[in-house]
């Protein structure tokens, strides 16, 4: 079965077409990080602009890639997937109407999906089997959320960020230390050349909760670099280090509790932030200590493409079939994880 995946969810515009949900014939992703960041993040009006002026031009490349042109369409496509919340409603829009478009001129039903459930069912596309129990962590831009998955589409959202998202957390710290955006693959750099003890930033394990906070991380990199002004790149490496190391404790003390205090032996990775080099060689290292078995998807598929959205789609279709009311098929800013059964 051959998905045709849409994704314009915040600042990448990307197509894919994905056979049987692990089969990436083509994915194509144009990125509009240089259009935003001279703002250090995305700005709506821009992303949506940027969507529409790119999409075509994705569409028909990854179309050709996956040898797909708009004669031999109707036999080489089953379904059309498209990204339907959260994210930019602007942006999100863009893909939605070109997805119905589609729809409408082929007959191909729509599958509509959740942003999270990319980011959550990814690393298929990487390991190829995924099979519950199993806790994944969405960390991401937009998103940092431990979920509970005891069986494909059926979600239990353990705990989430109460301020910032990790990514965005990341980014904003870039920001404050004059480092480029977006700020998680820059850090992630240089906290390789830094000392990951040389300052003690607090580790927000919010005793008796699931949930996350970074605000207060973020702060206290804010006053130190008031109280001790950055004069050489050692200390600047230093601060993402000992910053990132942050982070990751956070990140793998409260995920592995959760698989502690439920019992599961498999934790699945997923979203931009799990390309973080030290999130990637912690959670291998702890999932050994704790015969927890770590899936992390390849480094194509932690940020936003569509063939993570045509991977779900895939899964999706098995379980719920093709039919879709009009309501789940609107885009929602907000739109949570809904179950699909
Ligand atoms: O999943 P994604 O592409 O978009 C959202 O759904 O939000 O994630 C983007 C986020 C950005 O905040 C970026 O700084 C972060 O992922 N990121 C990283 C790394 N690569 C991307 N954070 C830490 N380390 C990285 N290597
Ligand atoms: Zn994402």
């Amino acid at each position: 079965m051959n998905i045709l995946a849409i994704e314009t969810s915040c600042d990448e515009t990307s197509t894919a077409v994905v056979s049987n949900g692990i089969n990436v014939k083509s994915v194509v992703v144009s990125s509009q990080v240089n259009l935003h960041a001279k703002f250090f993040g995305v700005v709506p009006e821009l992303a949506s602009r940027a969507h529409i002026d790119n999409i075509n031009i994705v569409l028909e490349q990854s179309l050709e890639e996956a040898n797909i042109n708009f004669n031999n369409f109707n036999d080489q496509i089953d379904a059309i997937a498209y990204t339907v919340g959260p994210g930019l409603i602007g942006a999100l829009l863009v893909g939605e109407m070109v997805a119905k478009s589609l729809s409408y001129a082929y007959k191909k039903p729509l599958i509509p999906i959740n942003h999270l459930e990319g980011h959550i069912y990814s690393t298929v596309l990487t390991n190829h089997l995924l099979t519950p129990p199993f806790l994944s962590l969405v960390i991401s831009g937009g998103h940092t959320s431990i979920i509970l998955i005891r069986k494909l589409g059926i979600y239990e959202l353990i705990g989430e960020t109460r301020d910032d998202a990790v990514g965005e957390a990341f980014d904003k710290v870039a920001k404050m230390l004059g480092l480029t955006y977006p700020g998680g693959p820059i850090i992630d750099l240089m906290a390789k050349t830094g000392n990951p003890a040389a300052i003690h930033f607090p580790r927000p394990y919010l005793k008796g909760s699931f949930d996350f906070s970074f605000s207060g991380i973020k702060t206290a990199v804010l006053n130190y670099i008031k109280k001790y002004p950055i004069k050489s790149d050692k200390t600047l490496n230093d601060i993402c280090a000992s910053f990132n190391q942050a982070i990751v404790d956070t990140l793998c003390f409260k995920t592995f509790q959760v698989a502690e205090k439920f019992n599961i032996k498999q934790i699945v990775l997923g979203g931009g932030v799990s390309a973080n080099s030290l999130v990637r060689q912690s959670f291998i290292a702890l999932g050994k200590k704790h015969n927890i078995k770590v899936f992390i998807p390849s480094f194509d598929y932690c940020t936003d493409n569509a063939a993570i959205i045509a991977c779900a789609a895939y899964i999706k279709q098995q379980i719920s079939g093709m039919k879709y009311t009009l309501d789940q098929c609107q885009s929602k800013a907000n739109l949570k994880l809904i179950n699909w059964i």
